[in-house]
C-alpha cells in the first residue's frame, strides 16, 4: 500500500491555487494533531525548475518550445517526486499522516504543452511513471476573470486570453482523459467558498 496522501491543485494560472493550497494547509494542519503537511510547487527550484521559470519569463510567443518546455517539466517532476515529494510521504506511519500539496502536476504539462499542440494521448503516456495523486482539484474559472486578478503582475508567457482558453478546455477534459480521481471546482466563486467546496472533498476522504 501507498503511504501518506498526496494532494495535487491545479488550473490555469490566476485560478487560485496558491491561494488555496496556503487555506488548505491551515486548514490540515490544524485538522488533526497527526497531520504533517508538506506545501510545494511545480515547476520546482531545482535546476529543471529554474530553467523552466527563465523561459516563462524571457519567451512571449506561447507557441514556442513546447517540446523543450516538455523535456524539462518532466526532468523536475522526476527529480521533485525522488527528492521531496516521495520521501516525505513515506515517513507516514501508525502515528502521523504525512500530506503532501502540490501547486501543478502532470496535469499542466498535459493541458499547457497540449494547448502548444503537442500530442495530449503521448503526454498522458508519459505521465504514468509517475505516481498517482490520491486527490486531484482542478480550478476552473474564465480566462478573463483570471487574466483581471493577476492584472497587477508581469505577464508571462503563457498569459494570455486565447492561449488560456485553450489550456482551460484542456483542463475541463482532464477527468474524461486521464484515468485519476480528479474533481472540477468551481473556481468563480469568492476563494472562501472555492475552499469550503475541496474542505468538503477532502473531509470525505479522510474520514
Ligand atoms: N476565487 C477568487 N476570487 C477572487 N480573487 C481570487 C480568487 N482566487 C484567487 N484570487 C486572487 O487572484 C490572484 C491570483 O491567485 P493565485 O496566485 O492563488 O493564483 P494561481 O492559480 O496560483 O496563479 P499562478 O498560476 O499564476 O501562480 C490573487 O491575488 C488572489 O488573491
Ligand atoms: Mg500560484
Amino acid at each position: 500500500m501507498k503511504k501518506g496522501m498526496f494532494i495535487v491543485v491545479d488550473g490555469i494560472d490566476g485560478s487560485g491555487k496558491s491561494e488555496i493550497i496556503k487555506m488548505l494547509h491551515n486548514y490540515l494542519f490544524s485538522r488533526h494533531k497527526k497531520y504533517r503537511i508538506l506545501t510545494t510547487r511545480e515547476p520546482t527550484n531545482g535546476k529543471y525548475g529554474k530553467l523552466i521559470r527563465q523561459m516563462l519569463r524571457k519567451e512571449k510567443n506561447p507557441e514556442s518550445s513546447s517540446r523543450k518546455l516538455m523535456g524539462l517539466f518532466i526532468k523536475d517532476r522526476k527529480e521533485h517526486l525522488k527528492s521531496t515529494i516521495e520521501p516525505f510521504l513515506k515517513m507516514s506511519n501508525k502515528h502521523e499522516l504525512n500530506i503532501v500539496l502540490c501547486d501543478r502536476y502532470y496535469y499542466s504539462t498535459i493541458a499547457f504543452q497540449g494547448a502548444q499542440g503537442l500530442n495530449i494521448k503521448d503526454m498522458i503516456q508519459k505521465s504514468k511513471q509517475f505516481r498517482k495523486p490520491d486527490a486531484a482539484f482542478i480550478l476552473d474559472v474564465e480566462p478573463s476573470a483570471a487574466l483581471e486578478r493577476i492584472e497587477y503582475r508581469q505577464k508571462e508567457k503563457f498569459e494570455q486570453l486565447e492561449f488560456m482558453k485553450k489550456i482551460r478546455q484542456n483542463f475541463l477534459k482532464m477527468p474524461k482523459l486521464v484515468d485519476d480521481d480528479i474533481k472540477i471546482i468551481d473556481a468563480s466563486m469568492p476563494l472562501k467558498r472555492v475552499f469550503e467546496s475541496i474542505k468538503k472533498e477532502l473531509d470525505k476522504m479522510l474520514g
